[in-house]
């Protein structure tokens, strides 16, 4: 039995002594003093002896088992110490070496441009109001007092998806949105995307976008709409523009007017930017028509109001230098990264 321990000692001390990792540490550990290990057998077998022979083997196995114990816990401890040193050595951090650039993204310019537009309006105190892109017929055109035979009603101009609805040619319907559903004093504008049948061209597009404006209020005259608008042309391009007035024609509203600006480049006395004109076309505008104001159930004795409407495009395009409208809509990293 003593040699038997012995041997089995031996083996075990030897085995403890070239194990490198936890891992086969354990397994010896297992191997030996496990449940099923070879000492504790020897432990369990005991049972069946004599109780002289139990006191003596006793003895023996236990003095062995004490020793592979030691020899485990001395080992364990040197292989937790290296295995922590590979690792530390594995993980340590060069601060030194170059930084992974992170590329951090760009809104869109016509994102920027109507947020831009949004906020010096939400400035002067008008909120935002949103309609759908496809749209009712009554609200696009007869609503807004569009003529029957209104050439922006033809389908070579507007993309119908039937007789009654359509893919608004312009974002003036949520003006007829908004009347129907609120009471004045209203105060909003409305940036959206529109459709027309355009061919691409450098200044044309089928889709682009617009931001409404709309005031409604008792005593709202034009010198509202101009002193409004001209605070715009100002934030928007820079304290020296100058604006005025041409008269136009819209059906919504009456009287209408187009919005110049003297150009922010030259400063009015021609250059590339305003075509050697020393003045910008930037928006439509006008009082808003009685005819309008009925359709949204609004006292046109008690009320007036004046609207207007932009296209984000050709203000984005003057302000950032873009020559090509088709460039917004390439997705071309290369533009689109240029307006961080
Ligand atoms: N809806 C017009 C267009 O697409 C722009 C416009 C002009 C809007 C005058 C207005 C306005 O609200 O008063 O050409």
């Amino acid at each position: 039995m003593q040699t038997q321990v012995e041997k089995i000692l031996r083996e075990a001390k030897d085995k403890i002594q070239k194990a490198e990792t936890i891992k086969e540490t354990e397994t010896i550990r297992i191997e030996y003093l496990g449940k099923k290990g070879s000492i504790t057998s020897i432990l369990k077998g005991m049972k069946d002896l004599s109780p002289e022979e139990k006191k003596n083997v006793g003895m023996i196995v236990n003095k062995a088992r004490e020793e592979v114990e030691q020899a485990l816990k001395k080992k364990f401890s040197e292989v937790k110490k290296v295995e922590l040193e590979k690792k530390l050595q594995k993980e340590k951090i060069d601060v030194t070496e170059p930084a992974v650039r992170r590329s951090v993204g760009a809104k869109h310019l016509i994102t920027k441009v109507i947020d831009e537009i949004t906020e010096i309006f939400m400035s002067m105190g008008f909120s935002v109001a949103e309609g759908p892109e496809v749209e009712s017929v009554f609200n696009n055109f007869d609503a807004l007092n569009a003529d029957e035979n209104h050439p922006a009603r033809e389908p070579s101009d507007t993309f119908y998806i039937n007789e009654d609805i359509l893919l608004r040619t312009q974002t003036s319907p949520v003006q007829i949105r908004t009347l129907q559903k609120e009471e004045p004093p209203i105060k909003i504008i409305s940036p959206g995307r529109c459709f027309r049948c355009d061919t691409p061209d450098a200044t044309h597009s089928p889709m682009f976008h617009q931001v409404e404006g709309l005031l409604i209020d008792e005593g709202v005259t034009m010198a509202d709409l101009k002193g409004t608008l001209d605070v715009f042309a100002k934030k928007m391009f820079g304290e020296n523009v100058k604006t005025k007035f041409r008269p136009h024609h819209f059906p919504f509203t009456e009287p209408s007017a187009e919005m110049d600006m003297s150009c922010f480049k030259c400063g009015g006395s021609g250059c590339n930017v305003c075509k050697q004109s020393g003045w910008i076309e930037i928006l439509g505008c006008g009082m808003v028509h009685p005819n309008v104001l009925t359709v949204g159930k609004i006292d046109t004795e008690k009320y007036t109001g004046f609207a207007f409407g932009m296209g984000v495009e050709r203000i984005a395009m003057l302000k950032y230098g873009v020559e090509d409208i088709r460039y917004f809509y390439e997705n071309d990293m290369r533009f689109i990264s240029q307006f961080k």
